[in-house]
């Protein structure tokens, strides 16, 4: 018998098997009972041949014992094809109240206006006496405000931080704060008891109407684009003298009328006015040297507008399919 070509035979059927079971027909075949290496075993007479046929067996045995190994080797996913785009792993985004935020700061930082930061808790004080508010006005009523406790509410507007940036900065100032205020309003599609404003306030020698206007107009064109107009309403605050509400053409129609401005040309931005000479006196300015500008808008009603919302709930409500269009 050839034992060498016993050997190389087994040895190549081994590498070949491709699995498993395969590698086990190739043991059985050449290690097995019945084995032409088995035969020759128990046939062999002398110790020389003997220990050849051992050693081919040992061999055998071992190329088994290797291959086995190999097969239990995780092998590649043919499936996996590293030459094809990848999943995009999927990122978050700003909140868009927060982007509509960001840009108003960066448009008030482009005006020179520093961004000031005010207290959501504040004092009745900030929140209403030192801004003009009368003991009986109706914006005081607990029903309207929230109440921590006699003296401190969750301010229903940012107009304290102009009572704060006044306190903390000798005039001339500059200052936009922005962040959440609180009324006690029922949720419905345009009401939020939390919601957000950013107020504009500036402090200067000879401030005029003609300076709000100006400013109120630059800021309408920067967040909304194109030539804005601006038109003023007489109105009413207790801490501006005279008030105004203020109103701009409509950024979709130019103040053709369309649905956005309800066929109006105008769409509603907030309430402004002079600062009133007792707030200024309040704070320590002198209301004959000193006169300034204020006005307040909504955030949330500014991105409602731009994106043409159907329901400011959409901003509480955290539906990655509505946060994830910004
Ligand atoms: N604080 C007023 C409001 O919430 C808006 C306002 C701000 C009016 C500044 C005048 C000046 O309605």
């Amino acid at each position: 018998m050839d034992v060498e070509a016993l050997e190389r035979e087994a040895l190549a059927a081994i590498a070949e098997a491709r699995s498993a079971d395969e590698l086990e027909e190739v043991r059985v075949r050449t290690l097995g009972r019945k084995s032409p290496l088995k035969l020759a075993l128990r046939e062999v007479r002398d110790r020389k041949s003997g220990m050849a046929l051992n050693a081919i067996r040992e061999r055998v045995e071992q190329g088994l014992a290797a291959r086995q190994a190999e097969l239990a080797q995780p092998t590649e996913d043919p499936t996996f094809d590293p030459t094809l785009p990848g999943d995009e792993i999927p990122r978050g985004s700003y909140h868009l109240i927060t982007r509509q935020r960001r840009r108003i700061e960066d448009v008030f930082v482009g005006m020179g206006y520093e961004i000031f930061d005010g207290r959501e808790v504040d004092t009745v004080e900030n929140n209403f006496d030192a801004l003009n508010t009368a003991e009986e006005h109706p914006s005081r009523d607990p029903r309207d405000t929230f109440y921590l406790d006699d003296n401190t509410v969750l301010r229903t507007h940012t107009s304290p931080s102009q009572i704060r940036a006044m306190r903390a900065m000798e005039p001339p100032v500059y200052v936009a704060s922005l962040g959440r205020v609180y009324r006690r309003d029922t949720l419905d599609a345009t009401h939020t008891p939390i919601f957000h404003q950013v107020e504009a306030l500036a402090v200067d020698r000879h401030v005029t109407l003609a300076d709000l206007r100006g400013t109120m107009r630059a800021f309408a064109e920067a967040i909304f684009g194109g030539t804005r107009e601006i038109r003023m309403r007489t109105s009413f605050f207790p801490f501006t003298e005279p008030s105004v509400e203020f109103d701009m053409t409509c950024f979709l129609c130019d103040g053709a009328g369309c649905a956005v401005c309800k066929h109006s040309g105008w769409i509603e931005m907030g309430g402004a006015g002079e600062v009133d000479p007792n707030v200024l006196a309040g704070v320590g300015y002198d209301p004959d040297e000193w006169q300034g500008f204020a006005w307040g808008l909504g955030i949330d009603r500014i991105a409602f507008a731009r994106h043409g919302l159907p329901d400011l709930r959409l901003f509480w409500e955290n539906d990655i399919r509505f946060l994830s269009q910004f």
